[in-house]
């Protein structure tokens, strides 16, 4: 279990109307290149629609305006709106390709961290401590970071916008992103491509802090808790995002109310029933395709793996309280 970290307020509502704050300073190109097309879009539709409207006035039906007979059209004009387009789309290449080279080729000294997108949350995972959280990302400042990216389920996509980064996270294949952080702070992570009735709860958040806080983070997370078991449930309730489809307050959501679980009869899809007691709630953790409670779909991804013996336990105790 992750302790809770200090950290700034989000980033995410700074910035302007047109870009949240940048928090990684190279990246600077993406916003430039959007507003270099934008402004040559701007000037030359200006152009071109003061154009159309002179020529409408000066040739307007009964005008003096000479009109010569000749259909013939200069070399010159066609030369210049081959030209100038073509100069221009290729400037736009060539400066969009350099930025997306450096945002694409990770640095060979990143720090790595693993990335599970799941149907709805997303599990960060670091190889090195033996730590795995849910939704809560934490890195160190000034350091490159590399995720290397899949997915249990569907297609997600990662999703950074104070770092202008985005990268589809693919069933059977890793991708990866990486980035690198300027300054301290909490930033918004989001899915950015439709994967089911939770995808719009599908958040997560970066928390970027100083090295020592991060070392000490990892440390933490890596020994045993010694809350109260109830207590400790109830914060996994949250960390792990079982509130995305669970309410605890008897009203259903993508799955069925926790609330007044324990001890009540369980009525399944397949026609089945019993009542709900520890090794069922048990089960439902770990194999919750086993049994799928009448009315709702088989969507829940297992907790196997993500959850120690004594969280386990902890959430246990955690739904029995829920009276
Ligand atoms: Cu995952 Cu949208």
């Amino acid at each position: 279990m992750a302790p809770p970290l200090v950290t700034n307020e989000s980033l995410m509502h700074l910035g302007d109307l047109w870009f949240p704050t940048l928090a990684e300073k190279a990246m600077g190109g993406v916003d430039l290149l959007y507003w270099g097309i934008f402004w040559v879009s701007v000037g030359l539709g200006a152009a071109i629609f003061g154009v159309a409207v002179y020529l409408g006035m000066k040739y307007r039906r009964g005008s003096a305006a000479a009109r010569p007979e000749s259909e013939h059209q200069g070399m010159a004009m066609e030369v210049a709106w081959t030209v100038i387009p073509l100069v221009l789309v290729l400037s736009v290449f060539v400066w969009s390709f350099l930025d997306h080279l450096r945002s694409v080729v990770p640095p060979a000294d990143a720090y790595e961290v693993r990335v599970l997108g799941k149907k709805w949350f997303w599990q960060f995972e670091y190889p090195q401590a033996g730590v795995t959280a849910i939704n809560d990302l934490v890195v160190p400042v000034n350091r490159n970071i590399k995720l290397n990216m899949s997915s249990e389920d569907v297609i997600h996509s990662f999703f950074l916008p104070n770092f202008r980064r985005k990268k589809d996270v693919l069933p059977n294949r890793t991708t990866s992103l990486w980035f690198h952080a300027d300054r301290e702070g909490k930033y918004q992570i989001f899915c950015a491509e439709y994967c089911g009735d939770g995808h719009s709860v599908m958040l997560g958040n970066l928390l970027v802090v100083s090295q020592e806080a991060f070392d000490q983070y990892l440390a933490k997370a890596s020994a045993t808790s010694d809350e109260p078991l109830p207590q400790l449930g109830k914060k996994l309730y949250q960390s792990k995002a079982c509130f995305t489809c669970h309410t605890v307050d008897g009203s259903a959501g993508t799955g069925p109310s926790l609330l007044g679980l324990y001890g009540k009869k369980r009525r399944f899809a397949d026609g089945s029933s019993l009542d709900a007691d520890e090794n069922y709630l048990r089960e439902s953790l770990l194999v919750p395709a086993a049994r799928v409670v009448q009315g709702f779909q088989p969507v829940m991804p297992t907790y196997q793996g993500l959850l120690k013996e004594r969280e386990i336990t902890a959430m246990i105790e955690y739904l029995k309280g829920l009276k």
